[in-house]
């Protein structure tokens, strides 16, 4: 580990207390690191440190910047005792990408391991589902794909999406205190308004799935001018909500570790992502409408199937199995 990231590891881990500088000495000998050169690189980093002479060093304020570094020190002090882990075994940040998505996708090819994730600070050509466009503002969101190679069939791959969906509204609850719930089949809403958007994209054969790229958009600190006139009355941020700026990083790195989990089971046990999801989806037990570039299905919102399908009842008693589209409740 990277002596920064273990400095910032150990201020995370004592919660705004004082690190003695003998054991930020400890944790530096593995990396040959000098304390006071490394808290000296954090500070022009713009992280604000209190030193002490006898109490050792603290963590006052951390810069609005997504670096790897810093989401790995979160990441690692959330959840020490788990130490291998898929999603994020390499963290990459842009400052400026087209779309996230098309990066992975490119290192993907040149043999990319699975669980890269690739932020970006802004992008110029973000995409959501059924081809329209994603607002990306510069350092106002959360924009990331994550590169996946799930041992699943292409019919099962909703179970990516769904696994994700679960991570992003677990770690938005748990991080900012709101009441975050999962509209199928892909947005996270808070208070009937869309916060974030996951869209999921395949490269697969008849019989497997070769790749999947988990694009995931969250708005974090976007003000209502952010967002573009079409969607400024369905989407709203965690800023607006909470009524104060959030912490990115922190926000970033529990979503990965709600993702590294959620994306485990979603492969090995589906059934408790399936139970987590139906408890925070809005749309479940509802009258609905879903609308496909084809055709529009209306009936009761029934319950997911083990491919994370939606079985929707319809007034003639049949189900049917929806795989995407749009989803509207109606009154
Ligand atoms: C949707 O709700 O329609 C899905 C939105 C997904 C947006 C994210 S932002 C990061 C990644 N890169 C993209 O171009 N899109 C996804």
């Amino acid at each position: 580990m990277k002596a920064g990231t273990a400095i910032l590891e150990a201020f995370y881990q004592s919660a705004g207390q004082f690190v003695p500088l003998t054991e930020l000495k400890r944790l530096l000998k593995q990396s040959n690191g000098n304390v006071t050169a490394e808290i000296a690189d954090l500070e022009k980093l713009g992280y604000t440190i209190e030193s002490h002479p006898h109490f050792g060093y603290r963590l006052l304020g951390t810069p609005d910047r997504l670096t790897a570094d810093d989401i790995k020190a979160h990441f690692e002090s959330y959840e020490a005792s788990l130490k291998t882990r898929t999603i994020g075994s390499e963290i990459l940040v842009f400052d400026e990408t087209a779309s996230t998505n098309d990066v992975v996708e490119h290192l993907a090819k040149s043999g990319a391991p699975e669980g890269l994730v690739v932020f970006a600070e802004s992008q110029t050509k973000g995409r959501g589902r059924r081809g329209r466009a994603w607002a990306s503002p510069r350092g106002k969101g959360l924009w990331f794909s994550v590169l996946l190679r799930p041992a699943l069939p292409p019919a099962a791959a909703s179970r990516i999406t769904v696994a994700a969906s679960v991570a992003v509204a677990r770690a938005i609850r748990q991080t900012c205190r709101v009441d975050a719930r999962i509209k199928w089949p892909n947005d996270v809403i808070l208070d009937g308004r869309k916060v974030a958007g996951i869209l999921t994209e395949l490269r697969a054969e008849a019989d497997e799935i070769l790749l999947a790229i988990l694009g995931i958009g969250i708005d974090v600190n976007c003000a209502a001018e952010d967002f573009p006139p079409e969607v400024a009355k369905i989407a709203t941020s965690l800023q607006i909500e909470t009524g104060h700026a959030q912490d990115r990083v922190a926000l970033a790195a529990r979503i990965l570790g709600a993702l590294d989990e959620s994306y485990r089971a979603a492969l090995e046990d589906f059934e408790t992502v399936a139970d987590e999801w139906a408890q925070l989806c809005s749309t479940l037990g509802r009258q609905i409408v879903v609308t496909m570039a084809q055709r529009r299905i209306e009936g009761f919102a029934h319950a997911l199937d083990g491919d994370g399908a939606l079985l929707v009842r319809k007034d003639d008693g049949q189900i049917e199995r929806v795989l995407g589209g749009d989803l509207a409740v109606e009154k």
